[in-house]
């Protein structure tokens, strides 16, 4: 996309220019190569169109203050934050620059027809506004403006954040092909939020991961800024904000998620080191089973990671149980709240409505206690299974759909909901340390916080602990695996 843009001085360079100093040559390199080589990249007969129509003009602005640039080219993954942020900023200088240059290019033209039409009506300005050659060039101009400035206005790009880039695992496979688009569109991080997707998966699936990334392109997101395909963990999570941990084997029929759990846990321990060397800040979730055991392998591979930086997903088992919920209650989804999923993504997890709301009443209230011990809550922890069963093929939609859900509320707050996450235990709910256990959270932009005070009745004591042992029982199976 082509746009006009003064040569002298550059605003987004002059910026970016007094960063170089916190730069290291490393990232120096990278902007240089990524974003100065576009603002030097003018073909020479696009100066001198440009150079011509100014000299036309002769306005305020001399004609060697014109050139003709592109938008900055978007940055790679694995560029530093600060070569993000410098394209954000050629981006909105870009669009600044040509706000002004519009509203002077229109002011001159009314000037310009003041002299030529003194007295003259309405009409008779308008008229000569095309008919005159002199006002007709002015016209041809704005008209340039206006249509690049549309561009620029298009998507509201002032407004953008430096991109942010988000690895996903698994890229190749059924949840990866729903999620990779949900990403791309803006769907988890927020319309303001553009995007550099990271793609990894096995290097079987190389072709395969082409295509997505062909699809991608193919949508035109305007939020995604820049994709990479990868096979080499250590390169893909290379600088990432956000990792989708997906890529593992799901389970077939009559299998239990634990029965994955030699065959998985190796990825997730090499996982947690590429991510520990490549992107110790990065935000991640574990979606690929058994979630929670895997979670804690790639956080005790990360020494350097905060522990609270890893999480596993159960935000699918909230949603199921809000909807099963809702249903029974004859009440939308909307109206289903604080449904909380204690423990494993596994059959023993414990859906817990004793602290849930159903359209303003308390969920154990409005449902039979019968309905909810024998009905509710194995139909949840089982709801996996019907799918495989039903299907021939694991949850993946809806799952791309959770791993969405848990990523917005933790990057852009939950607005004081409960959420439930994977986390690591801290000796809170009697749940003991060092387990990746699902508890309910409130989240604010980038963080969660344990909901505390809640009461906890024997019956559920009797679920988490279940829930809890389940744990501690993978755990002991992967021991080899979590380092000393
Ligand atoms: P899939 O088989 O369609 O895709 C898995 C992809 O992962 C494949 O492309 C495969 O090549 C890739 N992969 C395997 N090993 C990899 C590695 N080391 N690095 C990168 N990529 C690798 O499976 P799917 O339906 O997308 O499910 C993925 C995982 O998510 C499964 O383990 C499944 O059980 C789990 N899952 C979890 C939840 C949840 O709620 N937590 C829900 C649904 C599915
Ligand atoms: C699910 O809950 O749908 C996934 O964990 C897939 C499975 O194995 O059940």
């Amino acid at each position: 996309m082509s746009l006009l843009r003064r040569a002298a001085p550059k605003p987004a360079v002059a910026t970016a220019t007094r960063r170089f100093a916190s730069f290291s040559p490393k990232e120096l390199e990278a902007y240089r190569g990524k974003i100065a080589a576009d603002l030097t990249g003018l073909s020479a007969a696009a100066r001198a169109s440009l150079d011509a129509k100014a000299k036309l003009l002769e306005w305020d602005t001399p004609a060697a203050s014109y050139s003709a640039v592109t938008f900055p080219k978007p940055p790679a993954p694995g560029a530093s934050k600060e070569v993000r942020a410098a394209y954000t900023e050629c981006m909105v200088a870009e669009q600044a620059w040509l706000d002004e240059k519009l509203s002077a290019a229109k002011a001159h033209l009314t000037k310009l027809l003041a002299s030529k039409v003194p007295n003259g009506p309405e009409t008779a300005r308008r008229m000569a506004s095309f008919s005159d050659p002199e006002c007709a060039q002015v016209q041809q101009y704005i008209a340039q403006l206006e249509h690049d400035s549309g561009l620029a206005h298009k998507f509201d790009i002032a407004k953008w954040k430096p991109p942010v880039t988000v690895a996903v695992t698994g890229a190749a496979g059924a949840i990866g092909y729903s999620l990779l688009f949900k990403i791309a569109s803006g769907e988890m991080l927020g319309p303001d939020q553009p995007v550099v997707l990271s793609l990894l998966d096995l290097p079987t699936s190389m072709d395969k991961v082409q295509g997505v990334m062909m699809e991608l392109a193919d949508c035109a997101f305007p939020l995604l800024h820049g994709m990479g395909g990868f096979s080499d963990a250590r390169a893909a999570f290379e600088g990432v904000d956000y990792a989708c941990l997906v890529g593992a084997t799901p389970r077939g029929p009559g299998m239990e998620r634990k029965d994955l759990l030699l065959k998985n846990a190796e990825i997730f321990a090499a996982q947690g080191k590429a991510l520990n060397a490549g992107a110790p800040g990065a935000k991640v979730v574990v979606v690929g089973n058994p979630a929670n055991t895997n979670c804690l392998i790639g956080m005790m591979n990360a020494p350097d990671m905060p522990r609270a930086n890893w999480t596993a997903m159960t935000r699918l088992d909230q949603t199921r149980a809000e909807g099963l919920l809702a249903a029974k209650a004859g009440v939308s989804v909307n109206a289903v709240d604080r449904v909380v999923i204690w423990g494993n993504h596994s059959a023993t997890q414990f859906p817990d409505i004793s602290h849930a709301t159903v359209g303003g009443k308390w969920a154990k209230e409005a449902i039979p206690d019968e309905w909810y011990k024998s009905t509710f809550i194995p139909e949840v922890a089982q709801r996996g299974a019907a799918i495989i069963k039903a299907r021939g093929a694991s949850s993946a939609a809806s799952a791309a759909q959770a791993a969405v859900f848990h990523v917005r509320d933790w990057a852009l707050g939950s607005r004081g909901k409960w959420a439930s996450m994977g986390v690591i235990s801290n000796g809170s709910y009697g749940i003991g340390e060092d387990l990746v256990y699902s508890v309910p959270v409130v989240c604010y932009p980038g963080e969660y916080r344990r909901v505390g005070g809640i009461s906890i009745d024997p019956y559920a004591a009797q679920m988490m602990e279940a829930t809890r042992k389940e744990l501690i029982a993978e755990r002991d199976a992967i021991k080899h695996l979590l380092p000393k």
